[in-house]
């Protein structure tokens, strides 16, 4: 079995950090939701990996070749224009073969692996066999109906009235059987080739396509709350350990991971909390919820519920609350009752009046 990462794309919903990086690479925990996905796919035994990739193709092969902790055999598969999941497919054609393949959205971040999903998959070996979970507000993803055996009856793409609340996660198992069916639909009212067109197409054929029901934690991080709120749930799995060199007059409390190289003054950081490597933090309160990236500098000020990402730095600006602060980003205080702002395009600011 092969598996295939989809790692291209836009990421409209997380500008502006996307406009200079793949929302792929944005860190939960301060390590990049790619990172989980491929840990998942090297948990369900599987070697060989295509990643599918677009504009942002160079940052990411960088990023998968300095981490060291999956051992991957990695093809890079450039999708010239982001069409579609089953456009993916399409443009992976040679690579996949005649094997059977997971895909699994790069932007996806679940807890619990997909050790189930591939077991019940190997059991019966359906066409195909979805990852499913249960949402109370599942209009904004594919929309599975199922019959009392689990098998999926029906599949809508963004439902505007949804025919139940299991809703598809973005992981997939095929069989070759999806390739006759990728090549057999046609684009979508937003101009792509929809999985779940394919998938459809698969059940109108009468092929046996099941599902396999996630009970763990899973969110499409395609947006800030969603990032923020994986973040929070990945923080509070992280292992404690103080690495960086902490100072007396620092207080930690609860689940905290401080890198190596890191330095903390006089601060006071409830956790759960992750400092990266070389980040240098002095007179602060941070957390809980919070991960502040690599080679970060942050004095004077408080932050909770935020994602920090490398080389920024915040100095005395009070608190910060349910933020996610790009790379090399500068965060001063302005004269009182002043705001000074140098934004790029797309961003998002709320300021206290
Ligand atoms: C895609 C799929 C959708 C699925 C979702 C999960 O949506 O088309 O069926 O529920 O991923 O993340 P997209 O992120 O392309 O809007």
């Amino acid at each position: 079995m092969k598996a295939l990462v989809l790692a291209g794309g836009t990421g409209t919903r997380l500008r502006p950090l996307t406009h200079s990086s793949a929302k792929q690479l944005v860190p939960i925990a301060n390590r990049p939701v790619l990172f989980h996905v491929l840990r998942d796919v090297a948990d369900a035994d599987i070697k060989e990996v295509g990643v599918v990739v677009g504009g942002t193709a160079d940052e990411i092969r960088a990023a998968v070749a300095a981490d060291d902790s999956v051992n991957l055999d990695i093809t890079y598969i450039p999708q010239g224009e982001p069409l579609g999941l089953a456009h993916a497919v399409l443009t992976a054609r040679d690579f996949l073969g005649d094997d059977d393949f997971v895909m699994y959205l790069g932007d996806n971040y679940l807890r619990g692996g997909i050790t189930d999903l591939v077991a019940d998959f190997r059991r019966a070996r359906p066409a195909a066999q979805l990852l499913l979970a249960r949402e109370d507000d599942p209009a904004g993803f594919g929309v599975a109906e199922l019959d009392a055996a689990g098998r999926v009856r029906g599949l809508e793409e963004k439902p505007a009235a949804p025919k139940g609340d299991h809703v598809v996660v973005g992981v997939y198992v095929f069989t070759p059987a999806v390739h006759e069916a990728v090549r057999a639909i046609v684009p979508s009212w937003r101009g792509e080739l929809e999985i779940t067109h394919a998938l459809q197409w698969l059940i109108d054929q009468g092929a046996d396509v099941r599902s396999t029901t996630h009970a763990g934690y899973w969110k499409d991080t395609g947006n800030v709350a969603d990032l923020l709120d994986a973040n929070r749930v990945a923080l509070e799995s992280v292992e404690p350990l103080v690495a960086g060199d902490v100072d007396a007059a620092t207080e930690l409390v609860g689940r905290v991971r401080i890198a190596a190289g890191a330095v903390v003054r006089g601060s006071r950081i409830v956790g759960p909390v992750v400092v990266g490597a070389d980040t240098v933090i002095t007179g602060c309160r941070v957390g809980p919820y919070t991960a502040i990236a690599e080679r970060c500098h942050v004095e004077d000020s408080e932050i909770e519920s935020s994602i920090v990402l490398p080389g920024s730095s915040i100095t005395g600006v009070g608190r910060i609350e349910a933020s996610l602060i790009g790379r090399h980003v500068e965060v001063t205080p302005a004269a009182p009752a002043t705001h000074r702002l140098v934004l790029g395009d797309h961003c998002k600011v709320q300021l206290s009046p």
